[in-house]
């Protein structure tokens, strides 16, 4: 059985109070609510990632992500955050090529691939994020868009390397705008991505490999998303800043 993972990702929302007043209100309902054996995440903003962190403490099912990372080591690439970085500040998580950050910010598949490489080679897991959007959908070339990135941006990995990464497919028309995938949609490429994984790394390696669905997930359409037999939890954009909105969707896993 893989464990499922619930991952929030802030965006750049919340102020470093808010920041700390939300991640408290998380970990201390999933103490008290949830009895399953879900790993929550958190994916705040680089600001408020050393105070959340130490809010988590040592809990071993909440665990802090960072939403972006420099592929670079260290050096003169002024605004940039190494994963050295966010490994000092207690970070172990980080989410890797989500399609604002392809869109707005022109990261390119050789560019995530790197920071791929970067986070595996420091101990940081990666949330590799795939996804189409909607000229894609509509040509009904999705399943090949999505293929081809992870082709272009994980097909270097190595096993054991890629038993370390966490997908998340977010189709680009789902993000933040309230429409979701049917959960048929959404299963349907979660199973087409792992027969990719099966066939380049064999099926030990899919049938271990977590995929994860964003793309507008709410409490009311959590459950469905995530009983596919492929969906293995979500990453959660807007829900995940209202905690009870939050609680509901790792309730739902
Ligand atoms: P929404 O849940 O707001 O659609 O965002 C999804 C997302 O982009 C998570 O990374």
């Amino acid at each position: 059985m893989r464990q499922k993972i619930v991952a929030g990702n802030w965006k750049m929302n919340t102020t470093a109070e808010e920041g700390q007043k939300l991640a408290s209100e998380i970990i201390n309902m999933v103490k008290d609510e949830v009895n399953t054996n879900v790993q929550v995440v958190l994916s705040a903003p680089f600001t408020h990632l050393q105070s959340v962190s130490k809010l988590v403490g040592g809990s071993k099912n909440v665990g802090v992500a960072a939403q972006n990372v420099s592929e670079h080591e260290s050096g003169a690439y002024t605004g940039e955050i190494s994963v050295s970085m966010l490994k000092s500040v207690g970070v172990q998580w980080v989410i890797i090529g989500h399609s604002e950050r392809r869109e707005y910010f022109n990261e390119t598949h050789e560019q995530l691939a790197k920071k791929v490489d970067a986070a595996l080679k420091g101990d940081l897991t990666p949330i590799f994020c795939c996804g189409e959007p909607l000229e894609i959908r509509e040509k009904d070339q999705h399943e090949a868009h999505v293929q081809q990135q992870l082709k272009d941006s994980l097909f270097h990995l190595s096993e054991e390397q890629i038993r370390k990464v966490v997908i998340a497919y977010e189709p680009v028309w789902a993000i933040g705008t309230g429409k979701t995938a049917s959960s048929q949609q959404a299963q349907d490429m979660h199973k087409t991505i792992r027969q990719q994984i099966a066939s380049k790394w064999g099926e030990g390696v899919a049938n271990d490999i977590r995929i994860l669905y964003g793309g507008s997930m709410k409490p009311d359409n959590a459950k469905e998303l995530m009983d596919q037999p492929d969906v293995d939890g979500g990453l959660v954009g807007g829900a995940s800043l209202k905690s009870r909105d939050f609680m509901g969707i790792i309730k739902s896993a």
